[in-house]
């Protein structure tokens, strides 16, 4: 049994708290190897923001939980060799049981996800309760979902969004004691988010998706006064990303994300974490197809890594500043 408080990590819970008050969200970026954590954790120190390193059950598959688990250590002590102690946790992002919720506990994680949002109301309740009894043991701070996220993103699916029902918040936050809500407005998993026939075009043929139900966020806002909200799914797509992918042998179609002004409303509001991985994908992929395009000639993989790190930090950081609003809250 490892202790996050061993590794310099945090919970949620205080982070979440101010972030509430100061409407801003904290980031939430997914990693699963070495160069996405280096630019998260560059990208959050030089913008004094903190951060939620995320773990996907398919992530600890990828990467190994020990190896994941000193990582986070590392970047702990990263960031203050950097210059400056962020707080940081290490979050299980959609465990799919108690058992993965449970282990990722006993290997240093300060936070879970328990994702029981496919489940019948009653069985989301009662996997989520244990999970919480058992995390709360460790001071370790859990995530529910009610509402269902449509969209495809490997493990993680589901056909069609439910949006989560204002009625059912209070219950279910009172019945299970979790800390934070993952709800469902219209965000979904991935860089295909909307089929084009959901969405407008602009004069230069770019999808425009239909808005986050702002409407039901107030709602469940109005049951939960000050509840720390999450959204997952919030990837906004850069075009930038996707035209660099197609233009160096990517065949990316109709990807769409949501847009920023809409991620920037939402962290003003109870919503006090944005999860976002698609949105590296793009970067580093778009990246490193550009040098392999422009320079065939390289086969030491620092040379396409480094740039596409850089892409990467340069990203979070604006993030960071112009859309969560985290910057200079650490
Ligand atoms: O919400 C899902 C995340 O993007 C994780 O995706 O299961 O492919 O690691 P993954
Ligand atoms: P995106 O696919 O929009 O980046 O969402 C990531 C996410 O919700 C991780 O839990
Ligand atoms: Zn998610």
């Amino acid at each position: 049994m490892t202790s996050y408080k061993e590794l310099g990590l945090v919970n949620t819970r205080e982070m979440f708290a101010k972030a509430v008050k100061g409407g801003y969200a904290i980031p939430a970026y997914n990693f699963n190897n070495m160069e996405q954590l280096q630019a998260i954790i560059m990208a959050c120190v030089e913008t004094k923001s903190p951060v939620i390193l995320q773990v996907s059950k398919g992530a600890r598959d990828y990467a190994n939980i020990n190896l994941l688990r000193n990582m986070a250590r590392g970047a702990t002590e990263y960031a203050h060799e950097l210059g400056y102690d962020i707080p940081i946790v290490l979050h299980l992002d959609h465990g799919d049981s108690f058992e993965t919720c449970k282990d990722c506990i006993d290997n240093g994680f300060s936070s879970v996800m328990i994702d029981g949002s496919s489940l019948p109301y009653e069985k989301n309740i009662e996997v989520t309760r244990k999970v919480v009894e058992y995390a709360h043991q460790h001071d370790v701070t859990v995530e529910g979902e009610l509402g269902v996220l449509a969209g495809i993103e490997d493990d993680v699916a589901a056909e069609e969004s439910h949006y989560t029902q204002p009625s059912e918040v209070i219950d279910f936050v009172s019945k299970t004691g979790v800390d934070s809500l993952a709800i469902s407005i219209g965000t979904s998993h991935g860089a295909n988010k909307f089929k084009p026939e959901q969405c407008t075009r602009n004069a230069d043929g770019i999808l425009i998706p239909p808005p986050l139900r702002f409407d039901i966020l107030a709602e469940i806002e109005k049951q939960l006064p000050g509840f720390p909200i999450v959204l997952h799914g919030s990837s906004s797509v850069p075009q930038e990303y996707v035209k660099m992918i197609n233009e160096h042998g990517g065949k990316l179609k109709d990807s769409v994300g949501i847009p920023e002004e809409q991620l920037r409303q939402a962290s003003k509001s109870a919503v006090c974490k944005i999860n976002i991985d698609s949105d590296g994908r793009l970067a580093m992929t778009g990246t490193i197809r550009k040098v392999f395009d422009e320079h065939p000639e390289y086969f030491d993989p620092r040379k396409y890594f480094a740039p596409a790190r850089e892409a990467l930090k340069e990203m979070y950081k604006h993030k960071n500043i112009d859309v969560l609003g985290s910057a200079g809250q650490a």
